[in-house]
């Protein structure tokens, strides 16, 4: 969201855009949605965007800004349903840290999955672990992490 917002600054207001955040787990969601960071987390954000997004708590904890906060719609999610409840592709998907967990056939299917819901021109970022091989998907590579749909 603070790169949406940093893009198109007031231009942002007039787009039909936003952020889907889904997890498995409630209590990942409830923190999450909080919108609190430790110190730490937000270390590598740059001082100057992290005095414009946040709002220092105390010594510990950043909250990030309502205004961003509100773009960003929480769901409970999982991403092994049979079909995906979602009505539009999706401009970039960010599926980090997940697939890890799954065997080889599992995230293939995911990643189909992803791919179907992945407008065309855009994006699927994973974690840097998570090299997806070219037999296992549809997206082409564009550097470690991240792949994309041709038009
Ligand atoms: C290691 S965390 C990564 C969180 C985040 N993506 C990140 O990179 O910081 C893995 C998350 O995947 C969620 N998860 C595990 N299985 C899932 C599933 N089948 N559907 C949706 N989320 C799942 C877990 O609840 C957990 O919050």
């Amino acid at each position: 969201m603070l790169t949406l917002f940093e893009y198109f600054g007031p231009r942002y207001a007039r787009l039909d855009a936003g952020l889907l955040a889904t997890d498995l787990s409630m209590k990942a969601l409830n923190k999450a949605a909080k919108g609190v960071y430790t110190t730490a987390q937000v270390q590598a954000i740059p001082p100057v965007l992290r005095e414009r997004y946040f709002r220092q708590l105390d010594e510990h904890q950043y909250a990030v800004l309502p205004a961003l906060r509100a773009e960003v719609v929480f769901r409970k999610f999982n991403l092994m349903a049979a079909r995906y409840p979602f009505k539009k592709p999706f401009h970039i998907i960010f599926c980090r840290n997940v697939m890890i967990y799954f065997d080889a056939l599992t995230r293939r299917k995911l990643v189909q999955k992803l791919y179907d819901f992945t407008s065309p021109s855009g994006y699927l970022f994973s974690g840097h672990a998570e090299t997806i091989e070219r037999e296992d998907r549809r997206y082409e590579y564009v550097r470690p992490a991240v792949y994309r749909k041709s038009l």
